[in-house]
């Protein structure tokens, strides 16, 4: 079974990946990472992200296996994934990785912004999971604050949507919920309900 997970920056779908795979006994592949690696590759090798011959020398050079895991979650690595993840040439050299991983006997979760779209488009499940700006803004804030970043709320929420804008309008892979996808909005769910609704979609799916 192959689960496709999407949707926008803090949305919530990356602690629905992780249960989906632990309830299912799923290998679980976060591809947000792998643009965050490149994207801080390059801001510490002093290069522009969005520059692409540095964008894709990143790219190439990338170690899975050397990610770090904790640098990657600030909130520069996050602009930075944005920034490359927008170029098709990144893009390309990231597919294979990606598939090959889904690739897995066993099957697997992926989550991401294209997964539905573009890297699974026959996934067995999909999902697009959502929330409103203000929710996604509350619970990033958090998130940066656990990792003593200081940002105020309005600060933020003006990046998100900036990252929403470009997540969105980029002519390559842009995020959008696929056809198939079922959309799941966690607004007004706390992270038990969430899961909740989200095994509930994965196992209606099955049975069909
Ligand atoms: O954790 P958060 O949802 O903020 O972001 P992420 O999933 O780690 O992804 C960081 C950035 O990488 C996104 O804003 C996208 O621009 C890009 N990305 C993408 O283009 N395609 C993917 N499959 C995953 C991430």
């Amino acid at each position: 079974m192959i689960i496709a997970v999407d949707g926008p920056t803090a949305s919530g779908k990356g602690t629905v990946a992780k249960h989906l795979a632990t309830r299912y006994g799923l290998k679980l592949l976060d591809t947000g990472t792998l643009y965050r690696a490149v994207g801080l590759a390059v801001l510490d090798a002093g290069g522009d992200p969005a520059d692409e011959a540095a964008a894709l020398a990143a790219a190439r050079a990338l170690d899975l296996d050397a990610i770090d895991q904790d640098r990657i979650r600030s909130s520069a690595a996050g602009t930075a994934a944005s920034k490359v993840a927008a170029q098709p040439a990144v893009r390309a050299v990231l597919l294979k990785a990606q598939r090959d991983f889904a690739a897995n006997p066993a099957g697997a979760v992926l989550d991401g912004r294209d997964i539905g779209t573009i890297i699974c488009p026959d996934a067995d499940v999909k999902l697009f999971v959502t929330a409103s700006l203000e929710a996604r803004t509350e619970r990033r804030l958090k998130e940066l604050r656990g990792r003593g970043e200081t940002i105020d709320f309005e600060t933020l929420k003006a990046q998100i949507e900036e990252r929403d804008a470009r997540d969105m309008g980029r002519a390559d892979a842009p995020l959008r919920q696929a056809a198939d996808a079922h959309l799941l909005d966690t607004t007004a769910l706390n992270v038990e309900e969430a899961t909740a609704a989200a095994f509930r979609i994965v196992d209606a799916a099955r049975e069909v």
